[in-house]
């Protein structure tokens, strides 16, 4: 029989061991050292979704990293499912925290994941669920089951911001013309709460530099009477959050949608444990924003987070000294409705006014993106939704996230479609940090669950 069960029970150890080679290779967007890596992963998709069936495949030159595209048009009369994600993976820094090498990949059981988890860097992020819909694909494909055309669009850059991306998109709205988008590039709840995500926080990427005196001082005889860069900015930052945990920034929330309570409520029904979470990450409380729920802090409210800070001296020992300047990289998650070039501004003019006389401040802008909501109305979110009741057993609960893919927006904008967020990673599975793995559970879910929702998405449209 040419179920996918007994496909992937078949194929199972072949599609470990594909996944695996695909994350030997350390593409890492952000460091220009691994340039010859992201190409060679690029022609390693090329030639994955050529074998899974796709009718022409081709790498995209940008003035970036390529886009590997690929479709198979069965029928102009069917609809169209436009497939999107990145081989791109973050830099695995810090690597002394890794238990095992992030580009060799191994498998090993968890608590959360008794049948095994690959530990690699980009297992769940973004290689492991991009690969999901190659095999889905595949086997749509040789067991002639592929009820609708499909487009992939697969980037390099999601990491860095996916400003090439958005121009290809501009420039390409026909090719890559669609019904729906589909995307494997976020979590679930837990391995028995399937979930569907119907929102991404928005982003602004800012980097502050203030500058005092204009060189290194001895911290003795000049300490006291000039400003210090690093001090200064400190208590800038310290202002950015008043006694409540509300971000100060004039005009910051104009555009914050307020969630009604029965929004509210039906959010706060989705299984959450504050003690298992507490305890999962080690801290004795969770902190954040007054009046809101953790899960509410994390998904529908906006948020401003020094993400590095550096100046000064931090080698070994101690030296007497005021740095000329000192520094900070600050990400702002923003809501649906939120503008990030807005906020950016607005970032901008405060914190140049908050600068006292003798330091001067620069804000430099890094990229950003809009926030996205889907409706669970749509022929999309209910294709998902009967996939997941099919595979799971259980209807998936409806859940934004508060992770960002900035070209989702910019799809809706330029290809006027909307993007159905199939993830099955969990939290904890660490992506973007040391030890990141994906549950052979989730990736072996996900090939399974996947072409039901070409299926149903397929009959829904008639
Ligand atoms: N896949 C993530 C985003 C994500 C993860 C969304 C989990 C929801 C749940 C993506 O690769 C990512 O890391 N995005 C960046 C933004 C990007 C512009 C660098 C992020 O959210 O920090
Ligand atoms: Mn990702
Ligand atoms: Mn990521």
């Amino acid at each position: 029989m040419n179920t996918i069960q007994s496909y992937i029970k078949e194929h199972k150890d072949r599609f470990l061991n594909e996944l695996i080679e695909l994350l030997k290779i350390p593409s890492i967007s952000a460091d220009s050292a691994y340039k010859k890596d992201v190409l060679k992963t690029a022609d390693a998709i090329k030639i994955s979704l050529e074998k899974a069936g796709c009718d022409s495949v081709e790498i995209c030159k940008t003035d970036g990293y390529p886009i590997v595209y690929g479709e198979k048009i069965i029928n102009k009369n069917l609809p169209t499912v436009l497939v999107y994600g990145h081989y791109d993976v973050q830099p695995p820094d810090p690597l002394n925290l890794w238990n095992s090498p992030p580009f060799e990949p191994v498998i090993k059981k968890t608590e959360l994941h008794p049948e095994g988890a690959i530990f690699a860097r980009g297992a769940c992020d973004d290689k492991g669920q991009m690969y999901m819909h190659v095999k889905a694909m595949e086997f749509m494909t040789s067991t002639n089951q592929l009820p609708c055309n499909v487009k992939f669009m697969i980037e390099g850059e999601e990491e860095v911001g996916s400003s090439n991306l958005a121009i290809f998109v501009k420039n390409n709205q026909e090719k890559l013309k669609n019904d729906v988008i589909l995307i494997s590039d976020t979590g679930m709840i837990a391995q028995d709460v399937p979930s569907i995500t119907t929102g991404l926080r928005g982003l602004s990427y800012v980097e502050v530099e203030v500058t005092g005196p204009n060189r290194d001082l001895h911290s003795g005889l000049y300490g006291g009477a000039v400003a210090n860069p690093i001090n200064i900015l400190a208590k800038m930052i310290a202002s950015l959050h008043d006694e409540n945990n509300h971000i100060t920034i004039p005009g910051f929330y104009n555009k914050v949608e307020e969630l009604s309570n029965e929004e509210r409520t039906e959010m706060a029904k989705a299984p959450f444990n504050l003690e298992s979470y507490k305890k999962a990450l080690n801290i004795e409380a969770v902190y954040g924003e007054t009046g809101y729920t953790t899960n509410e802090r994390n998904s529908i409210r906006p948020t401003l987070d020094v993400n590095g800070i550096w100046g000064g001296y931090t080698g070994e020992g101690a030296k007497t000294v005021i740095a000329s300047k000192a520094y900070a990289k600050i990400s702002m998650r923003l809501v649906p409705h939120q503008d990030w070039e807005e906020i950016t501004q607005l970032f901008k003019t405060h914190f140049e006014n908050i600068a006292p006389k003798g330091v001067t401040v620069n804000v430099k802008t890094h990229h950003g993106g809009q926030g996205y909501v889907t409706p669970i109305d749509s022929i999309g979110y209910q294709a998902a939704s009967k996939a997941y009741q099919d595979t799971f057993g259980k209807t998936p609960i409806p859940q934004r996230s508060g992770g960002s893919i900035p070209i989702v927006s910019l799809f809706e904008k330029e290809l006027k479609s909307k993007t159905i967020l199939m993830g099955f990673g969990l939290d904890s599975d660490a992506i973007h940090s040391p030890n990141e793995h994906f549950g052979i559970f989730n990736y072996l879910k996900g090939i399974e669950t996947i072409p039901l929702f070409y299926k149903y998405f397929t009959e829904l449209s008639k």
